[in-house]
């Protein structure tokens, strides 16, 4: 059941609420179910087990200003529906079915990192130096099949060597004929 809500999240809301720690839109992280459950700058928005005293749902539904999400059209309906199940049968965090892809590579002073998916899917990008430190992240929906392109900009103490991470989601079998280079 989780998957089917992180699903919607992932391309309603986290190009707003899942921006590098501190950035993200009213403190809130939308794309883990830590983040759902921790809440936001106004506290917790998920109360588990009872999604009519859940603050989220309230800025699903209209019942805020600023109904969610911000500057689009409305979740349907049976969206709304499934997360109201979803947090009335608990709010549980089930694993989501990923597939992980890596390239090694040498850093340049700029370099673009292209993972091509035959489906829709949510990738997260982690570049990474030999000894796992974080040098960049990046997460994007990508909304038809084809490709995701990240143009990214080396730091200066940024190691000669590092690897790029990809972790897709929601993808399905299509996963596995994924690609991922950096040019
Ligand atoms: C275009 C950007 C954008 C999108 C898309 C978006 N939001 Fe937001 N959201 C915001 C901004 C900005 C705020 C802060 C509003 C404020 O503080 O007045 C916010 C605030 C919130 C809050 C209140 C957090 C708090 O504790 O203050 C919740 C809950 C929320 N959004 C849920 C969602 C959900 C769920 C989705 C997807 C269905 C979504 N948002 C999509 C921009 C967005």
């Amino acid at each position: 059941m989780f998957d089917a809500i992180a699903l919607i999240f992932a391309f309603h809301c986290n190009h707003c609420h899942a921006a590098p720690p501190g950035t993200s839109a009213g403190g809130l992280d939308t794309s883990s179910h830590q983040g759902l459950m921790a809440g936001g700058g106004m506290g917790r928005i998920i109360l588990p087990g009872d999604a009519s005293r859940s603050l989220l749902m309230e800025f699903l539904d209209g019942r805020r200003a600023k109904r969610m999400p911000l500057d689009a059209p409305p979740l349907k309906g049976e969206e709304i529906a499934a997360i109201a199940r979803w947090i009335d049968a608990g709010a549980r965090e089930e694993a989501v079915p990923r597939h992980l892809l890596s390239v090694a590579f040498q850093t340049k002073a700029a370099f673009t990192v292209v993972c091509r998916v035959p489906a829709r899917a949510y990738l997260r990008l982690i570049v990474s130096g030999k000894n796992g430190e974080m040098l960049h992240r990046e997460e994007t929906a990508l909304r038809e099949p084809g490709e995701a392109r990240w143009p990214v900009v080396a730091g200066t103490r940024w190691p000669r060597q590092a690897v790029a991470r990809v972790e897709i989601l929601f993808a399905g079998a299509a996963a596995r004929q994924a690609r991922l280079h950096v040019e």
